[in-house]
């Protein structure tokens, strides 16, 4: 019985560890057709523990293989966070021309020395793969680079090629800021500047950066994107991801004008405004005949993550998601989308001529959710309402008050094991400023996630319903009322296996 419970949490289409304890998605890195997901993993208990890389292995990122853990810990310390690429010129000399290695950039945690206080505990160290990710080898050189003596934050290092530089860029995440360093073979490096002392969100400590050129949608101009995980310090509590907009030469990041002018009127940018999206970075080496910026985050947060309600395995992965820069007219807003691949497991389609839809089973607890309506007037909120037979109800819309999106998940479902979990209601600007509103909510089984306004604005949400919800309807003004689209697509998926 308390397997069948367990399971009944477990999402089809978002990745979850077979069992123990997840975190922070790490070495994203697409080779030879295939998508690997390294993550922090605790494989002896399900809470957080001395660090591992777990991995698994997708064609689609959907449709995920566990595989055996890839990093362990050794003398030096705990595996955290860090990046994987494919180094194609064999800078690092791990492989050959003909068989460029994948090498794995990660930060040692050493909890013996943080409590001795005499050594700085985090440093930069490599790994490499010569058989696709199969297995890795230390580099016997480690660590590569060391934090200043005083120094105790000092991790997640994110890598990529920078062409025009012909160098390898990291950005690195230092308590209060985030470094950039430079190496030309992944083994020597050194400082190249640092950002973000006086901007931005600073209610945490900051983790897991990602510094990558993306385009402006609208006129095809180059804009690099540094995204930066804080905890705590979200918009709706606890740990949350931030992002700038700014231009990189090769060798410091600065922030675009009109997006430095955003941040003071506006306050600081997001890219979930959920709970449940944290220490997401993107893929690296997608192939630029491809050219999707693809990321994926943590869902969960360290407000309440070791206290869910799933006890053989803790914590999944959010939905992979498309990364696209647009220009409003307010100033840059980054949309998240999530990947076409989804529609591959799109089955039956409702079309519901009425303000309802009931699913009997459990049709509805994989499935998307679309509907457009117009723009509520000034008092009113329009939102999604989905309920179950304990009575049991999310919901997720627009308040007209205040124009700002909501997720409600008071009423939801379990909640008794942390108190942060849903004392609160989380809200959300509204970038878009077209009449029509637009709302695609996906469900798996534990989680909502809102894509609003094309991607515009993005929640991310764990739910914990006691059974799955059955019925999904449209209420405007406290009435149930027939939006003017409202489709509800079921998606077929399993767990990893
Ligand atoms: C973010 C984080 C990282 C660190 C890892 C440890 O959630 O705190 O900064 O590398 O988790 O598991």
């Amino acid at each position: 019985a308390d397997m069948m419970q367990q399971e009944q949490y477990r999402p089809g289409y978002h990745y979850t560890p077979a069992r123990a304890w997840m975190n922070d998605p790490n070495g994203m890195v697409y080779y030879r057709g295939v998508y690997h997901l390294f993550y922090q993993f605790h494989p002896h208990s399900n809470v957080w523990g001395p660090m591992h890389w777990g991995h698994a292995t997708s064609p689609d990122m959907l449709h995920w293989t566990h595989q055996p853990v890839a990093l362990a810990p050794d003398e030096l310390g705990a595996i955290f966070s860090g990046s994987a690429v494919v180094d194609w010129n064999n800078t690092s000399g791990f492989g050959t021309p003909e068989n460029p290695p994948l090498v794995a950039i990660y930060t040692y945690h050493n909890e013996a020395d943080r409590l001795a206080g005499q050594r700085p505990p985090q440093s930069q160290a490599l790994a490499y793969s010569t058989d696709q990710g199969a297995s890795w080898t230390k580099y016997a050189g480690n660590p590569v680079l060391q934090a200043a003596p005083d120094q105790g934050d000092f991790r997640d290092p994110k890598v990529r090629w920078h062409e025009a530089s012909n160098s390898w860029i990291m950005s690195l995440a230092v308590g209060d800021h985030v470094a950039f360093y430079a190496s030309p073979d992944l083994k020597q490096w050194h400082f190249l500047s640092q950002f973000g002392k006086d901007v931005g969100a600073h209610g945490g400590v900051w983790e897991c950066p990602d510094l990558l050129p993306i385009r402006v949608a609208e006129t095809g101009a180059q804009k690099w994107l540094l995204l930066l995980s804080i905890n705590p310090g979200g918009p709706n509590g606890g740990s949350a991801t931030q992002y700038f907009i700014g231009d990189f030469d090769g060798r410091q990041f600065v922030l675009d004008p009109a997006f430095a002018h955003q941040l003071k009127q506006d306050g600081p940018q997001w890219i979930d405004w959920g709970r449940d999206n944290y220490a997401g970075v993107t893929w690296s080496d997608v192939p630029a005949t491809d050219g999707r910026v693809l990321m994926l985050g943590w869902m969960s947060n360290w407000d309440y993550a070791t206290k869910v309600p799933t006890s053989a395995w803790r914590s999944g992965m959010t939905l992979p998601r498309e990364l696209q820069l647009h220009q409003h007219t307010q100033g840059y807003v980054l949309h998240s989308l999530p990947v076409r691949e989804l529609d591959a497991l799109k089955g039956h389609v409702s079309q519901p001529q009425a303000a309802e839809l009931v699913l009997p089973g459990a049709a509805l607890e994989q499935s998307e959710t679309y509907v457009e309506f117009s723009r509520p007037d000034g008092s009113s909120k329009a939102y999604l309402e989905f309920s179950n037979a304990h009575g049991e109800s999310y919901k997720v819309g627009l308040d007209g008050q205040t124009g700002r999106y909501f997720s409600d998940r008071r009423q939801a479902g379990r909640k008794d094991f942390a108190e942060q979990f849903a004392s609160a209601l989380h809200t959300a600007p509204r970038h878009a400023q077209s009449a029509v509103i637009k709302l695609r909510v996906y469900l798996d089984r534990n989680s909502a996630e809102l894509f609003a306004d094309e991607g515009a604005t993005q929640m991310s949400e764990l739910l914990f319903p006691t059974s799955p919800y059955t019925r999904v309807r449209f209420v405007v003004n406290g009435q149930a009322v027939q939006p003017a689209v409202f489709k509800v697509t079921q998606l077929n998926a399993s767990p990893a296996a």
